[in-house]
C-alpha cells in the first residue's frame, strides 16, 4: 500500500472528486477526515472509509470560517496525532457573465475556493511544520490558467489557487512540506451537470481524449502527489483534463 499509516484531511469531501479522493487515500492505507458544509454526506462518506477498514473523522465544517477550521485541525490532533496530507478541494461555481454577476457571487466564490484555501493551509502548517513532513494538495482548475466567459470569479479564484501553491511550496520546503495543484478539466460530477446540455457538448468537443474525466482520473494523481513517489515536485501544476490544455 502506497499510504500506509497516513492520516488525511480532505475538505469538501461529502461527494464528487473530494469523496473520490478519499476513497482513493483509503484503499492505499490511509485514514481520512472528511469535511464539508453537507454533514449527512460527509457522514456517509465516513462510513465507507470504514468499511474499507480504515479510521475517519467527519466534520461539518465550513472552510470559510477559520474559527471553525482551527477547531476542526485541534480535534484531528487529539484524534490521530498528527495530518499527513491536506487535500484543498472544497470549491464551488456561481457562473455569469461579468456584466451581470453580482459582488456578493464574486465574493462568494472567492471565500469558498481561495480564502477556504489560505484558511485550511494555514492552520494546517502549524503541525506539519512541526512535524517537519506535509503534503498539501490544492484542486484548482484549467479555468484558472485559460479563463472562461462566465467564470471570472472561478477562473480568479482558480488561479489565485495555483499562486498560493507556489507561494506556500516556497515557505514550507525547508521543513519537507511539499505544496502543489491539481488542474482538473471537464469532470463528469454534480458541479458539472448543472451546465446545459449544449454546454457540455462544446466542451467535450474540445477534449482530444474525446470523454469527459472520471472523479478517480483526479483521485490517482492526488494519490501519486501524497506518496512517496512525489517527494522531490513541489510548487507544480498538473493538469489533468484530457488534453484540453497543452502547455
Ligand atoms: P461538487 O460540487 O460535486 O463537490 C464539492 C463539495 O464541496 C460538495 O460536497 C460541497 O458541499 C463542498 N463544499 C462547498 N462549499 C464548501 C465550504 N464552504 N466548506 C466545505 N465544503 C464545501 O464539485 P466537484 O466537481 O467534486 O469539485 C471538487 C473540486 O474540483 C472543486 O474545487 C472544483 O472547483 C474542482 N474542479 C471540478 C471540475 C469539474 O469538472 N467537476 C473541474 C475543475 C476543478
Amino acid at each position: 500500500m502506497r499510504l500506509e499509516g497516513k492520516v488525511a484531511l480532505i475538505t469538501g469531501s461529502a461527494r464528487g472528486i473530494g469523496r473520490e479522493i478519499a476513497l482513493a487515500f483509503a484503499r492505499e492505507g490511509t485514514d481520512c477526515v472528511i469535511w464539508d458544509v453537507n454533514a449527512a454526506e460527509a457522514e456517509k462518506t465516513a462510513k465507507d472509509i470504514e468499511t474499507l477498514g480504515r479510521k475517519a473523522l467527519s466534520g461539518q465544517i465550513d472552510v470559510t470560517d477559520f474559527t471553525q477550521v482551527e477547531a476542526g485541525i485541534n480535534k484531528i490532533l487529539d484524534k490521530f496525532n498528527k495530518i499527513d496530507i491536506l487535500v484543498n478541494n472544497a470549491g464551488i461555481t456561481r457562473d455569469n457573465l461579468l456584466m451581470r454577476m453580482s459582488e456578493a457571487d464574486w465574493d462568494l466564490v472567492i471565500k469558498v475556493n481561495l480564502k477556504g484555501t489560505f484558511n485550511c493551509t494555514k492552520a494546517v502548517s502549524r503541525p506539519m511544520l512541526k512535524q517537519k513532513a506535509g503534503k498539501i494538495i490544492n484542486i484548482a482548475s484549467i479555468i484558472g490558467i485559460m479563463g472562461n466567459a462566465g467564470q471570472a470569479n472561478y477562473s480568479a479564484s482558480k488561479a489565485g489557487i495555483i499562486a498560493l501553491t507556489k507561494s506556500t511550496a516556497k515557505e514550507l520546503a525547508s521543513r519537507n512540506i511539499t505544496a502543489n495543484a491539481v488542474a482538473p478539466g471537464f469532470i463528469d460530477t454534480e458541479m458539472t451537470h448543472k451546465l446545459s446540455e449544449e454546454t457540455r457538448a462544446k466542451m467535450l468537443e474540445m477534449v482530444p481524449l474525446a470523454r469527459m474525466g472520471k472523479p478517480l482520473d483526479i483521485a490517482n494523481v492526488c494519490l501519486f502527489l501524497a506518496s512517496s513517489d512525489a517527494d522531490y515536485i513541489t510548487g507544480q501544476t498538473i493538469v489533468v483534463d484530457g488534453g484540453m490544455v497543452m502547455h
